[in-house]
């Protein structure tokens, strides 16, 4: 579904040129749950934001759902970004001033959803994350953990390929991050979309089939690397 090979990112700050991915392989299949640790400032968001189609890698190819991503246009890119990719963010990135049901319906429209279709397939959605009884709340008449639910909501209401979460738990208590965990793994289970979760925090990434590790931009992936040794 999602195979990135050889990717390289640097940045140049004045004279200098910092490589911060290095060469990373990466193949993510429909269904994947999988986890990305590593230092702050390895690259994971760099990573996330070249999985997402947000930043173009420096070199490398990444192949999305059949098509060679590296030669569209950004326009092709941000409409292959809406139909493949979800996004959520560590601190949820609602709006402020919509309701819960306006704030996962505004992205279907843009779409070219109709207004009455994009807020019936919210308001399901919002049901499948527990909401249905907040649809008409706004963010500043939430929880922590009942915003991240919106956004989850959100992120998957285009029924994206993926779903990326950068810290996803990041802002919430341990029961609550729990809670958000454990609503990833139903829906990635229950609705077949590929989660890769990006996480400081080893309980989250031990709850992923599939963890990995970015260190001296390269990816270690465990999973593979238990594969090739014959491991079940
Ligand atoms: N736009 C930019 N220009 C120059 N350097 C950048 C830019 N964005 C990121 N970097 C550098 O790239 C490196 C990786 O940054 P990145 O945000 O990917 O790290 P991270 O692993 O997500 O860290 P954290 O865990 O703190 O979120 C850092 O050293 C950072 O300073
Ligand atoms: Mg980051």
């Amino acid at each position: 579904m999602l195979e990135l090979a050889d990717i390289r990112k640097s940045y140049r700050l004045g004279p200098v040129e910092v490589e911060v991915l290095k060469g990373i392989d990466l193949r993510v299949d429909a269904g994947d749950l999988m986890s990305i640790m590593g230092p702050s400032g390895s690259g994971k968001s760099t990573l996330m934001n070249i999985l997402g189609l947000l930043g173009r890698p420096t070199s490398g190819s990444y192949r999305l759902g059949g098509r060679d991503v590296s030669t569209m246009s950004d326009r092709e890119l941000s409409a292959f970004r809406n139909e493949h990719i979800g996004f959520v963010f560590q601190s949820f990135n609602l709006l402020g001033h919509l309701t819960a049901l306006e704030n996962v319906a505004l992205p279907l429209t843009y779409r070219g959803m109709g207004r009455r279709q994009a807020g019936r397939r919210a308001e399901e959605i919002l049901e499948k994350v527990a909401m249905g009884d907040r649809l008409d709340h706004r963010p500043d008449q939430l929880s922590g953990g009942q915003k991240q639910r919106v956004a989850i909501a959100r992120a998957l209401a285009g029924t994206p390929s993926v779903v990326l979460a950068d810290e996803p738990t990041g802002a919430l208590d341990s029961n609550t991050a729990d809670e958000v965990m454990q609503l990833l793994i139903r829906l990635n289970r229950d609705e077949g979309v590929a989660v890769v979760i990006i996480t400081h925090d080893p309980v989250v990434s031990l709850l992923c089939r599939r963890q990995s590790l970015i260190r001296d931009g390269m990816l270690l992936d465990g999973s593979a690397e238990m594969a090739e040794s014959g491991a079940p």
